[in-house]
């Protein structure tokens, strides 16, 4: 087997990004392709369009050692295919008007791919998050697209970084699974993955099919975890209990864990909810229409969550909230990110909005993203200012500087001291005591 030495990245969005920044500081000489010029101009300066903890620092670096190089699709199609190893990490968005994944992108990558590699023999990765079935008949057409005389092959390699943790995920992966259809083709990734592999990171040599539904299924089950005792804050909320401690004592049993059972607001951001419609779209065309029916009722317990924290507003205001100023604090979908994809806490305030509300909203991170969607809330840029004669404040993200808020830091500068927890992360009974009147998704709520 030849040595990997050059890596193509197709898509230098969030995966793509990380991931060409991740191979550099492997070792492989990388270049990152993007469609867009102005992408490709701000990364090349090591600015990212999204916000993610090391990453920058990590494009500097290698950008700076020669190692990392971004350019255009247009001018990486004249280069004969660089890339002994070319990873696809173009998007899978919801398609519009519908509940399936848009290939268009991964699509175009393989075909733009397959045209431009000249050289005799090479490797097209696709890490994507695909409706199971693409590698297949992506392998059929790369071999169709593909030029006389030159070996392409095609393996399926899925991502699971999360947002916050995306370089740490991706050189120090809990798994790596790999789907081809030859030995030689996993040879190649192993020698890609060597540093993983001398930490024996587990290695799941598999199909293409099962590679393709190990993602899905993961986040299929995390969205069903959090659904799972979002549900039960549905129960806790109309008969009393406490969540938090009902999570700890079924999180002890190491089959079950805690992880993934933070009872709230929901999940959001652009993979979980996507990747369980799509998934179920996907298993409905495969002819089994109930098979994955459940996920339906994970995206509906979801979305009841932010219907719930609006109307414990409602009732926190007396269901008069026209004029009233509300301070939302936090409206990207998690901590540690800018992105407001599906945004449980940015859809709560655009609704009170919408409601007649005078929305103030706090994010550390996430302000310049929301208002590229939302321009009519009105963003501010701190706590203080958010809370400033607010007649209700309303937690939508955890983040750390929220989590620390206590009754005193508000002390005489909201105009009521009501307060939703829609996050379920402050001590009720401090707050209640400080002379607050206190709701928190999944307790119950008397006045
Ligand atoms: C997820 C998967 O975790 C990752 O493996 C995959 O590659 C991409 O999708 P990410 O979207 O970055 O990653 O976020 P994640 O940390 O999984 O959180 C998803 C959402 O669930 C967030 O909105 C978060 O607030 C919510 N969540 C998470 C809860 O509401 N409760 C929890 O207990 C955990």
């Amino acid at each position: 087997n030849a040595s990997v030495e050059n890596i193509s990245v197709i898509g230098t969005g969030y995966l793509g990004a990380t991931h060409a920044a991740c191979m550099a500081e492997l070792g492989f000489n990388v270049i990152g392709v993007d469609v867009d010029p102005e992408k490709i101009a701000a990364l090349s300066a090591g600015d990212l369009p999204f916000h993610e903890p090391g990453l920058p620092e990590l494009i500097r670096k290698h950008v700076d050692s020669g190692r990392l190089r971004f350019i255009t699709d247009a001018e990486y199609s004249t280069v004969g295919g660089w890339g002994d190893v070319h990873f696809i990490c173009v998007g899978t968005p919801q398609q519009k008007g519908g509940t399936g994944a848009d290939m268009t992108y991964v699509d175009a990558a393989a075909t733009g791919l397959a045209k431009a590699i000249t050289k005799d023999r090479a490797l097209i990765v696709g890490k994507s998050t695909v409706p199971v079935g693409t590698a297949a008949r992506l392998s059929e057409l790369v071999a169709q697209e593909k030029n006389d005389g030159v070996e392409v092959s095609l393996a399926w390699n899925p991502e699971f970084l999360r947002e916050g943790f995306a370089v740490e995920d991706t050189l120090r992966p809990d798994r790596l699974v790999v789907g081809t259809r030859s030995e030689a083709d996993e040879a190649i990734l192993r020698q890609v993955y060597a540093e993983a592999l001398g930490r024996e990171t587990p290695w799941v040599a598999t199909d293409f099919e099962t590679a393709e539904l190990v993602k899905v299924a993961a986040n299929a089950f995390l969205a069903t975890k959090i659904s799972f005792i979002n549900a039960f804050s549905e129960v806790t909320e109309t008969v009393g209990g406490d969540i938090r401690t009902l999570a700890d004592a079924i999180g002890h049993d190491t089959r079950i864990g805690r992880k993934f059972l933070n009872a709230g607001v929901g999940f959001g951001g652009g993979c979980l909810p996507k990747d369980i419609r799509a998934l179920q779209t996907r298993v409905s065309e495969l002819g089994l229409d109930h098979t994955m029916r459940f996920l339906d009722e994970v995206d509906q317990i979801n979305l009841r969550r932010r219907k719930k924290a609006i109307a414990r507003a409602f009732e926190l205001l007396d269901q008069d909230i026209v004029g009233k100023k509300i301070a939302v604090l936090g409206i990207t979908f998690k901590p540690l990110s800018d992105d407001v994809r599906d945004s449980p806490g940015l859809d709560v305030a655009a609704r009170l909005f919408n409601a007649g509300a005078d929305v103030a909203v706090y994010d550390p991170e996430g302000n310049h993203n929301a208002a590229k969607r939302y321009p009519r809330l009105n963003y501010v840029d701190s706590l203080d200012a958010a809370v400033a004669d607010a007649e209700l404040v309303v937690l939508t993200t955890e983040w750390d500087e929220f989590k620390k808020l206590t009754p005193a830091d508000l002390d005489g500068k909201v105009a009521a001291k009501r307060f939703v927890d829609a996050r379920h992360v402050l001590p009720a009974a401090d707050w209640e005591t400080a002379g607050w009147t206190f709701a928190q998704l999944g307790r119950k709520f008397e006045e």
